[in-house]
């Protein structure tokens, strides 16, 4: 008789950590410590690797919501509370929710989004279990989220039950560069970002799993599909900076 430990691994589904392949249930810990490590440098990382584009993205992203005033915004895997800020300075009233499976993340963007003097709700919060019901929110976003979620399918229905009837998911993620530029880029994200990480964040081996969780996440077309399997409709997708980044919008009807 197997002990019900062994029982559980032998069940459980393999998925991928990076390059690496695990079983799922191990995932979510190890994300955990990656960006337990990374938290306190997580900013100065994104603006140091991106050129300062992460921020352009978000602007964008923020600006293509279109929600109406006083629209309830649930703000998934949200980490430093980048997005938040965005649609704080927007000034039309949004009911904001900052949220995040790992409270150190949470802890760096209440701070953050103290200091730009917004007030913004904080919760820890698992994607793939959302604590809110049915129905209950105008928008939902996430952005660099969905790549480190395990159980990525599961995240998505989740995000289509909150959603209110006529509201909408929208999605900013890495994805999949326009071939001719995919050498130069392979060539400066394996050798250039672990290095950053290791000089600037003394971890080289979290900002390694980036760059591969990057490779290895759904592209453009195969997310639009995932979308269009849980249910949601309408769905299209914009690519930014030549598909480095893509925006994948769909709505619950
Ligand atoms: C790359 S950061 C993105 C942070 C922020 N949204 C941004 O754009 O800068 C990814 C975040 O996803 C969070 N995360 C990972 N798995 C999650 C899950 N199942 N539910 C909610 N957040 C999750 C991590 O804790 C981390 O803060």
């Amino acid at each position: 008789m197997l002990a019900l430990k062994e029982r559980l691994i032998i069940v459980s589904e393999k998925t991928h950590f990076g390059f690496e392949s695990v079983d799922e249930n191990i995932k979510a810990k190890k994300v955990k410590n990656v960006f337990e490590s990374v938290a306190k440098r997580y900013d100065l990382m994104n603006s140091l690797m991106s050129g300062g584009f992460h921020k352009v993205w978000k602007r964008y992203f923020a600006k293509i919501l279109t929600s109406k005033n006083n629209s309830k915004i649930l703000d998934l895997a949200s980490g430093t509370g980048d997005i938040c800020i965005e649609l704080a300075n927007q000034n039309k009233d949004f009911k904001i929710y900052h949220t995040d499976i790992n409270i150190k993340m949470l802890e760096q963007g209440q701070r953050k989004i103290i200091d730009h003097g917004k007030i913004v709700s904080s919760l820890v919060c698992d994607a793939e279990k959302i604590p809110f019901p049915t129905n209950y929110f105008d928008c939902v976003t996430i952005a660099f989220g969905l790549r480190n979620i395990t159980r990525k399918e599961k995240a998505l229905s989740e995000m289509l039950r909150v959603l209110s009837p006529g509201g909408k998911l929208v999605i900013l993620e890495f994805s999949k560069i326009w071939s001719p530029l995919s050498k130069i880029y392979d060539n400066f994200s394996f050798n250039l970002i672990p290095k950053l990480g290791k000089v600037f964040a003394n971890d080289e081996k979290s900002y390694q799993y980036l760059v591969e969780s990057i490779r290895v996440h759904p592209d453009q077309k195969k997310l639009k599909a995932m979308m269009e399997k849980e249910g949601f409709e309408k769905v299209s997708f914009l690519n930014l900076s030549g598909g480095i980044v893509a925006i994948h919008q769909g709505y619950k009807f």
